[in-house]
Formats: C-alpha cells, structure tokens, sequence
C-alpha cells in the first residue's frame, strides 16, 4: 500500500491542467479551462477543468472528478496506478507500507516471470532477424503470409531456433534461474534434472498483459504434420491465467476506446491480418470460448463486441448459447460472417483492406436477431420446434440487463418470428421474474416499448424532490461547500457548519445509499476531529463519493458568477444569509422525512380494522402532524427568500 504521506505528497504536486493538458487541448475561459471531452466525439467544448478546485467536468459524458480520476478512467488505471502515474510525472519517490512477506515473495516471484519471458521474447526476435535459419525459415514464412515487417515488429513475432537447448543455455547463461524457466514454461526439466526448450522450430506470438509486459507464448509449427499440434502455447503461470488474457489487447486498447467497439476473431494470425489492414481494434480469444473475465475487460473499454467468424464454423451454432454470456454482461454484441472457407486472415488478404471494411459494415448483424434468423430456418415448418426457438430467443433476450433495450428487441423479434409483442412479453416476464426469485430480488415488469422517452428530466426532478432525494443531495452539498464555515448565529455564538448539520440530522437516516456513505463519512471524520474539505472527497478512494461531491461542485450555485450572467440567469445568492440556507436544508429534509412517516400512517389507518390499534396510529398521526406544522413554521420564519 501506497503510504498516505506519499498520497498527500502527490496530491499536493498534481496541477490537473498539466495533467489533462496531456490528453486534451485546453484552452482558458474565464477561471476554468475548457477542451473538447475526450470520452465522446464533439465538436464544442463541454470538457471544463477547474484549477482553484482541482476537478474537471465533461458535461457531454457526465464524468468528472480529481486528477486522478480523470487517469482512472481515460487510460484505465486502477488508482494505486494512477497515483504511480503522477508521482513519476512529479518525481515524488513512492514510499509504500512493508507488506507481508508472502506477498512480497510472490510480487518478485512474478516479476521474475515476467523478466525471464521479456528475455525470451528478445532472444526469439534475434533469433529470427539475425541467424541465417531464422530469416531463412521464420521471417520467410510470415512474410509469405503477407505480414510486413512493421507489424512483425510491433508484435515482436519471432522464431524458436529448430534445436533442443538453444534458448535454455543461452538464458542460463544469461543468469536467468532455472526454477523460473520451468515455471514460464519456456523450458522442461527431464527426470534427470536436466532441461530442454518446448518451443523449437516454430514461429513464436508473444501474449502481451493490458500494460504490454510479454506474460507467455503461442508457438506455431511450420511443420504441415497432423501428429504435430499446430499451436503450442505456455502452460497457466503466476502470470498467465488464460481466461483472462485476450490476444492483442494491449494493442487495441485505444482504439477500441475511441471507436467504440471491439472486433473480435479466434486466431493470432486474424489480429495480426486484420490489424494490418487498418483495423486496429481487434483482440483474439486464442481458440477458446470467451470467458466473463475476458468480456470484462472489453467492456472496461466499450460496451460493444462485433463477433468475426470464420464461414466453415460448424461450431457457430454451438457458440450461440455462449454469446448470453456477454449480453449478461451488457455489452452490445453483433456478428459478421465470412464467406465458407473463409477466416478473416485469408480473407482480408484474397480482398483487400478496404473490401474487408466493406465486407464487415454490410453484413453485420445484431447478435440475437441473427440467432433468431438461424435457428428459425432450422426450425422450418416444425411448430414444436419453433416453440422451442421462441424460448430459446427470448432467454436470450432476458439476459439484457437493460429492460428499455431488451424490449426493442422484443418489438423486432416479434416481426421476425410472426408472433405477437404481447405473447413474447409474458414469456420474457416470466423469465425474468423466475431468475429474480432464485437471486432474491424483484423483478422489474417490462411493458411494451414506450414510444415516448421515459424519463424526462422534468420528470425526474420531480420525482428526485418527492422522493425525498433533493433533499438529502442538497444536505451533502452544503457539507460539501460550507461544512467547514463558521456560521454566526446571534452574534454571540458560533458554530462550524459541519458538525452543526450532523449533529442536527442524528435522528434523521439517509436513504439514498450515496448520501447515506457521504455523511457517514463526515461523521467520522468530524469524530476524529477533522473537519473534510471538498479536496478530502474529491480525492476519495470510493467512486460514488468522488462522483457526487464533482456533481455538487458543478451544480448551478457554484458556478461562476459570469457564466450565469451570460446565459441570463438569476441566482440568490445563499451565501448572503448562510443561518436560514443551512436551517433550511436541514428542516426541509426532516420535514421530508415526516411527511414519509405520515403518509405510511395513513395507509395503516386505511386498512387497520382493529379499534384499538386505529386510536394508537391516530394519536401518534396527530403528534407528528403537530410537529410538520412546528417545522413549516419554522420555515416559515427562518427562509425569507
Ligand atoms: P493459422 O493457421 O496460422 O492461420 O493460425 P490461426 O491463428 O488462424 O489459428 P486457427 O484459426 O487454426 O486457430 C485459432 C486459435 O486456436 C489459434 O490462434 C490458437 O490460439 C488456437 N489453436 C489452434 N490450434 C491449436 C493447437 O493445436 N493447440 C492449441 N493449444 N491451440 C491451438
Ligand atoms: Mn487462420
């Protein structure tokens, strides 16, 4: 762990303008600094730095935060890798906490690993571009494929010399220690101790981890032998866990991000063929079926996969129950099918790049209308066979998290199949609601798709103020802005702001989970003497708290005061009369809460039937009544607005 000294350090040398200027042209307005987001494509500026706070918010995306978050979530850090990122930036040398002994012996037993296959990787690149067998056997054999030697070289392909010690003695000799050679799996102990090479006479594919360290191998034969595996790949390591790996993710990485999709293709040589073509946002399962950690960390970048077959796949139809899996996951999924005999190596080089590109917009289809379209045709005339289509697509279709997207897909499938919304409704509900129950959850009913957008920002509002949320968004926002203010209360007495709202709300409980962490949060920190600052959230570990303090910072009152002159708009200032701005917020949140309680009062008088029971609800009704009129009174005289 990172020690909160070296945190404080860096926090303190970070300048967020420096920063995003790194990533984004930021030009200055007024207090603040504005560019085009990086998260969306734009054409006006709505990305806003604000230097004096040490956040930016993009107003297109609705991101926003510190420094830190802003790394976090353009280069995809995790935030120990975000802190690392600014202290080199800073030359803040990172003191971190001792760490156990054990986990200090596996962290250096993995970098040991991962030392002894960058030297492999070297040594197979040499290998192939400087020995004579090598330029001879490996490199001829993939420009024969048609690779150019750039992107050879940017993949650091290369090739295993055609004997049985060559790379082991030279890494031994090297200094690398045995154990770790047999652990990467770039060597083989015999019985008698002894090692030997497992890759030899092949051409040789680093696998690359997300940071674009070499973490194993596939070794392909040149050999056109049946009783020779075509591919031999590393062995699972401290390192290398294969289901969680995709091949030339670390190449992908960014334009995945800024197209906003993910191909995805079964071979090495498919990314390499189709990344050379110019399509840079291709990543490959390496011949196994895709896994939830795998999607993950596609859907890290984008929510949507477009899926590359091959044309002879006769496993297409078996892989379609796999594809749930990233619907479950919520990511978009389409597929593009290739002529038979066709993957999309062999065919982007008999087409061409720009074909290619062609080829894969016209004849991409949405996953599930697809399936629909395949297992339909299959099903013929058969009607207990359609039945079971009907089934099997609507399964797929409840595993959409999203019920607005799942009911568009109701909608078109049910013009697909021939059958009515409502029939495909009740079954999907169904599903739906069975699958909630074994999670112990509600199920939320799908309605035919409203044709209106359902939730307008009006709407919103209005239900954020009813429900009680406005108002215990404005309570952490005072805390936010003021918490650490005097307020003065009769000219003799003053009180700091912050313990003032907490202690006043002790009886009172938050029920948006976010707001309820916010001022648990506060508490502490006020028990602990300490009074937080709005830099102490910003800079918070905890996402949602970054997310609503940025929000609160932004809100209309704390803008600058040009920008509403410019658009016209008035704002009473509530800093002029902080006693009745601050009372306010905390009366009409408690005044908030009682009216819930009274409401629940009055349905329970409603249906009690029991006289006794209906003279207690009465009376405690009557005493909370009493005390909603004491607080509209006192609303009444503290807010003069
Ligand atoms: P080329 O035949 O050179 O075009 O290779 P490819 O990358 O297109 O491979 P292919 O489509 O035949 O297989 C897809 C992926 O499955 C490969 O990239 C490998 O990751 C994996 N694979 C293929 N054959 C084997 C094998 O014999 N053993 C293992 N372990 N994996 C294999
Ligand atoms: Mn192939």
């Amino acid at each position: 762990m990172i020690t909160k000294l070296t945190i404080d350090k860096i926090m303190e040398a970070t300048d967020i303008v420096e920063v995003i200027g790194e990533f984004v042209q930021l030009k200055k307005r007024g207090a603040n600094y504005v560019g085009l987001s990086p998260f969306v494509n734009e054409k006006t500026p709505s990305f806003t730095v604000s230097p004096s706070k040490g956040i930016f918010k993009d107003f297109s995306s609705g991101k926003g935060g510190s420094a830190i978050t802003f790394l976090m979530e353009l280069e995809k850090f995790t935030y120990p890798e975000a802190l690392k990122w600014l202290a080199k930036k800073y030359g803040i040398e990172i003191e971190e906490t001792e760490e156990s002994k054990e986990n200090k012996e596996a962290d250096s037993r993995r970098e040991s690993l991962m030392v002894v296959s960058s030297y492999a990787a070297k040594f197979f690149q040499e290998a192939m571009w400087e020995t004579e067998e090598g330029t001879n056997i490996g490199l001829s054999y993939f420009k024969e494929r048609g690779f150019t030697p750039e992107i050879i070289k940017k993949f650091e392909l290369g090739y295993s010399p055609d004997q049985w010690e060559a790379f082991t003695s030279a890494a031994i000799k090297a200094g690398y220690q045995p154990e770790f050679l047999e652990e990467s799996g770039l060597s083989v102990k015999r019985d008698n101790g002894s090692m030997y090479d497992r890759y030899r006479g092949r051409v040789m594919f680093p696998i690359h981890s997300f940071t674009g360290r070499v973490i194993a191998f596939g070794g392909r034969t040149l050999k056109n032998d049946k009783n020779v595996p075509k591919y031999v790949n590393s062995p699972e390591s401290e390192i290398y866990h294969k289901s969680n790996v995709l091949y030339g993710l670390y190449f992908a990485k960014k334009a995945i991000r800024d197209l906003d999709n993910c191909y995805l293709v079964e071979g090495y040589a498919d990314v390499l063929s189709v990344f050379q073509a110019g399509i840079e946002n291709v990543v490959a399962s390496s011949g196994t079926s895709l896994t939830v950690e795998q999607i993950r960390l596609i859907g890290r970048l984008t929510k949507n996969i477009t899926i590359l077959y091959d044309g002879d796949a006769a496993g297409i139809k078996a892989s379609l129950r796999g594809l749930d899996l990233i619907l479950e996951e919520g990511l978009n999924v389409k597929v593009v099918l290739f002529p038979d005999g066709h993957d999309p190596d062999s065919y982007v080089r008999q087409v061409g790049s720009s074909a290619f590109k062609q080829y894969i917009d016209q004849n991409k289809k949405d996953f599930i209308i697809y399936k629909t379209s395949i297992l339909l045709k299959d099903a013929g005339n058969d009607p207990i066979r359609k039945a079971e289509v009907i089934r099997e697509v609507v399964e797929s279709i409840a595993k959409i998290p999203d019920s607005i997207k799942a009911s568009v897909f109701i909608k078109e499938c049910s013009y697909q199949m021939q059958i009515e919304e409502r029939v495909l409704l009740s079954e999907l509900n169904k599903m739906r609601l069975s699958k909630a129950k074994k999670n112990g959850q509600q199920a939320e009913r799908i309605e035919a798709y409203p044709e209106e957008p359902p939730f307008e920002e009006q709407a919103q509002l209005t239900k954020e103020v009813n429900n009680g949320l406005y108002q215990e968004r404005e309570v952490v926002r005072l805390l936010l802005l003021y918490g650490s203010r005097m307020i003065d209360w009769d000219g003799i007495a003053n009180t700091y702001i912050g313990p003032f709202v907490i202690a006043e709300l002790s009886d009172v409980t938050f029920e948006d989970p976010t707001c309820k962490l916010f001022t648990d949060i506060y508490r502490q920190q006020v028990e602990n003497g300490v009074l937080p600052d709005d830099q102490f959230f910003i800079h918070h570990e905890n996402k949602a708290i970054v997310d609503i303090a940025v929000d609160m910072l932004t809100t209309k009152y704390t803008l600058s005061e040009n920008w509403y002159e410019m658009h016209n708009i008035f704002v009473p200032d509530e800093q002029m009369n902080m006693r009745a701005t601050v009372l306010g917020a905390i009366f009409h949140l408690k005044k908030q809460k009682v009216g819930e309680i009274l409401e629940d009062l009055r349905k329970e008088l409603q249906n009690s039937t029991n006289e006794t029971d209906q003279e207690i609800l009465m009376t405690r009704y009557m005493q909370l009544k009493k005390v909603e009129k004491h607080i509209s009174d006192y609303l009444g005289s503290v807010i003069l607005k």
